[in-house]
């Protein structure tokens, strides 16, 4: 008996371009679905892999998972859940102000406003504003701040229907989203009929370069669809109109770039653009080599973290973790993360507690209860926050207690 198997090319979700997968994190949940203990219902999984396009080099999954099973009424995740975090779009709401709503009757939007965590700040200044969000229960939150919301998925309707009736927006804004987006033909179109003709389309999203010097691998997983770089949206800009004419690197998880478009021809791009798109040159980053390397080093981290785990529960240690993250669905899923090695995770989120986390079915108990007598060691998920955490938990290391981290490498800190 002979067996045939079909492989069936892969194609780049933005310009069909011959996709070549690098990277194999295997069978992954949903990396929001916290699970109540009695649910009787299967839980879903999807294989989590990356490749990148040789045409135009954008990294993206090679598989889609259903937005109506990620963006729910009860999505839980709250961007205002870091004070760094509500710094960080504080500040990005008054330069916004300074500059693309300096007009009279200036109108923004954004897409993915989540909780208000940015739009307040436009709202309480006085200046036209509407969000788009599909989760409802953020999206109720954000209305109890004085957000003007339309709980809805942004694609070409729903800005075509914007357009017609609040009139056309100097900027549209998107954190954390775009990247959340496999259709940004549909997203693109949307664009051109909502923004003004100078307007300005300003997003920021996890940037490649930083996953890859970091080897932080967590930030792949079933929401961030794409991973992008300077080279790769400016190709993306250029097929729907519009050129990318600023750059600028953020430290805010784990490292993102905030990318500004406008149509092409109406602004001169700013020297950051040619220096990034010069040092992605440099270091290689979109090569087959350079991603093949990542995924080698990414190995490397689940082998060491699984290791060190399997050790210290054998030597009788206690460990929990902290930090119920979107990103530790991958972590847990991929090393292998099960009960028996971390008891529990802490977190501050209350639509989480009580739950299991997707896939490896961690509990989740609330962070409140992170107190003495404390574990030996927690695992610090929520690594982008490091600095907040550990400044509010000083007792745990009073106490002997010792954080572990995996990024960039696994470490005892
Ligand atoms: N901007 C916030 C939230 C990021 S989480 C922050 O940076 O913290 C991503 C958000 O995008 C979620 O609230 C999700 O519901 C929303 N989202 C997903 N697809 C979207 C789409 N097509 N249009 C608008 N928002 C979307
Ligand atoms: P985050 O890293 O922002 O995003 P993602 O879920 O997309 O990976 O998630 C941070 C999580 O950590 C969130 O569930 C809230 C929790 N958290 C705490 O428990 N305590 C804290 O002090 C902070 C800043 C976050
Ligand atoms: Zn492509």
């Amino acid at each position: 008996m002979t067996t045939t198997t079909t492989t069936v090319p892969h194609v780049c979700r933005v310009c069909s371009g011959p996709l070549t997968p690098f990277l194999d994190l295997g069978r992954q949940p949903l990396s929001d679905a916290f699970r109540l203990p009695d649910d009787p219902a299967e839980e879903f999984f999807f294989h989590l892999r990356v490749g990148v396009c040789g045409d135009c080099a954008m990294v993206q999954l090679l598989e889609e998972v259903p937005r109506d099973r990620m963006f729910r009424e009860d999505y839980p995740y709250r961007s205002s859940g870091s004070s760094v975090m509500r710094a960080h779009f504080t500040e990005t709401a008054r330069r916004l102000l300074a500059t693309e709503l300096r007009g009279d009757d200036a109108f923004a939007v954004e897409l993915g406003c989540n909780d208000g965590v940015m739009l307040r700040t436009v709202s309480e200044a006085g200046v036209r504003h509407l969000g788009v969000e599909p989760s409802g229960g953020v999206a109720e939150l954000a209305r109890g701040k004085g957000v003007r919301v339309r709980t809805a998925f942004f694609e070409e309707d729903t800005a075509r229907d914007i357009a017609a009736t609040e009139g056309r927006a100097d900027v549209v804004y998107a954190a954390n989203t775009l990247c959340h987006i496999p259709y940004l033909d549909s997203v693109f179109r949307g664009l051109d009929a909502v923004l003004k003709p100078t307007g300005a389309f300003v997003f920021e999203d996890p940037y490649l370069g930083d996953i890859v010097e970091r080897t932080s691998f967590d930030q792949i997983y079933d929401e961030h669809f794409y991973f992008f770089t300077a080279r790769s949206v400016r190709a993306l800009a250029h097929r729907h109109g519009f050129d990318l004419v600023d750059v600028e690197r953020l430290p805010v998880h784990g490292g993102e770039v905030r990318y500004t478009l406008s149509r092409t021809g109406t602004r001169t791009p700013s020297p950051a653009v040619a220096a990034l798109l010069a040092e992605e040159e440099g270091t290689a980053l979109h090569d087959l080599k350079t991603l093949e390397s990542f995924a080698t080093r990414v190995d490397g981290v689940r082998a060491d973290l699984h290791a060190l785990l399997t050790r210290l529960r054998a030597e009788g240690a206690s460990v929990v973790a902290y930090g119920a993250t979107a990103k530790s669905a991958t972590v847990t899923n991929y090393c292998g993360l099960t009960p028996a090695l971390i008891s529990r995770v802490h977190d501050t989120t209350p639509a989480k507690q009580g739950r299991l986390t997707p896939g490896a079915r961690l509990p989740v108990h609330p962070a409140s209860d992170f107190t003495a007598p404390y574990p030996d060691y927690a695992l610090l998920f929520a690594w982008n926050h490091a600095e907040e955490i550990m400044a509010k938990e000083t007792a745990f290391r009073a106490a002997g207690g010792k954080w572990i981290t995996y990024v960039p490498e696994v470490r005892v800190l």
